[in-house]
């Protein structure tokens, strides 16, 4: 959609290539300035340049997100370029698999200090800029469905669900300056599917970064004035909301609980009330006998 973001100055960070180098693309077709930052720098200048060689505007940035000093740097670079920062798609990320007693601690460290952290240290900076030039503005994170857990994503999946608990947070504190938050769960060919057998399997050839990019453009623009805080998923032809996790009744109430009075609500309340979990929606042991078909086995 072509001047959707018109004077309009975006940040999109893991820029160099994948989703990311189709959001800073599309959002420059679309008329913003756009920041390109990505830690492989080259890839981040590639990007910039093909958009500049359209007519665009864009500058590389090849600072690291996972660095306070450095997520600040980006957020600096737009305001220095452009005057202002208008948009923030946090989208740099890191994954990989492995079973939870195979875990590599520094691995482990590492993915979180992108996947997280660089997320708050950018939303952080980006925030602070847009109340400085007197609020409004979009930020829009990189989730993933992955963040109702999968099997070997453990780490990963912490980490996109950390995303998701931080867009609700920052969606009702930063709603007062009219910043909007939401995240975006995709589903695209990217390096990151590429790596993974599974992820490959579950991804057909059709299903493009450049499919998930009106989305992220819709959350950047005026045009989703008045949706924040809502995790949406879009893999391509499909496109839905995510329900957020709720308390869920029946809530029992008892002065105090005791091990005894915990055990019991299990047998005769929550036993009948036990949620399938993860992104396959495994059935609780539990409740296996009253959901498996025994006359498919039989
Ligand atoms: N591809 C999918 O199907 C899929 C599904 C769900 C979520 N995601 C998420 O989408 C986002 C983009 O992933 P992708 O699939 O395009 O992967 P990708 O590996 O192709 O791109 C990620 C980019 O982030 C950059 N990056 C990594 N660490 C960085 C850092 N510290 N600072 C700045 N840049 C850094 C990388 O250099 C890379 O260019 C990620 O957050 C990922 O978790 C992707």
């Amino acid at each position: 959609m072509n001047g959707l973001l018109e004077q309009k100055a975006v940040v999109v960070t893991g820029g160099g290539r994948g989703l990311g180098q189709a959001f800073a693309v599309h959002a420059a077709q679309a008329g913003a300035a756009v920041v390109v930052n990505d830690v492989d720098v080259e890839f981040a200048e590639r990007t910039a340049e093909g958009i500049r060689a359209q007519g665009g505007r864009a500058v590389a940035s090849g600072h690291s997100v996972a660095d306070p000093k450095q997520a600040r740097a980006i957020v600096d670079r737009c305001v220095a370029e452009y005057g202002r920062i208008d948009g923030l798609v946090s989208n740099a990320g890191v994954n990989y698999e492995a079973l939870p007693w195979q875990e590599d601690p520094d691995q482990v460290r590492e993915l979180i200090e992108v996947n997280v952290l660089g997320v708050v240290y950018t939303g952080m900076a980006a925030a602070e800029a847009m109340v400085a030039q007197g609020g409004g503005g979009s930020i829009v994170n990189i989730s993933s469905g992955a963040s109702l857990g999968q099997r070997k994503l453990g780490v990963y999946a912490a980490s996109k669900g950390a995303v998701a608990s931080l867009t609700y947070s920052w969606a009702l504190d930063l709603e007062e300056v009219g910043i909007r938050v939401n995240a975006v769960c995709p589903l695209a060919h990217t390096r990151m599917v590429w790596k993974s057998e599974r992820s490959l399997r579950n991804c057909p050839p059709d299903r493009t970064p450049s499919r998930i990019a009106p989305l992220v453009l819709f959350l950047l623009g005026e045009n989703s004035a008045g949706i924040t805080g809502q995790m949406i998923r879009c893999n391509g032809p499909q496109l839905h909301l995510v329900g957020q996790p709720h308390f869920k009744a029946p809530i029992l109430e008892r002065d105090v609980w005791d091990t005894e009075s915990v055990e019991r609500a299990f047998d005769e309340v929550f036993s009948a009330h036990l949620e399938p979990y993860g992104l396959e929606k495994r059935v609780p042991p539990k409740l296996r006998k009253w959901t498996e078909n025994p006359l498919r086995t039989a």
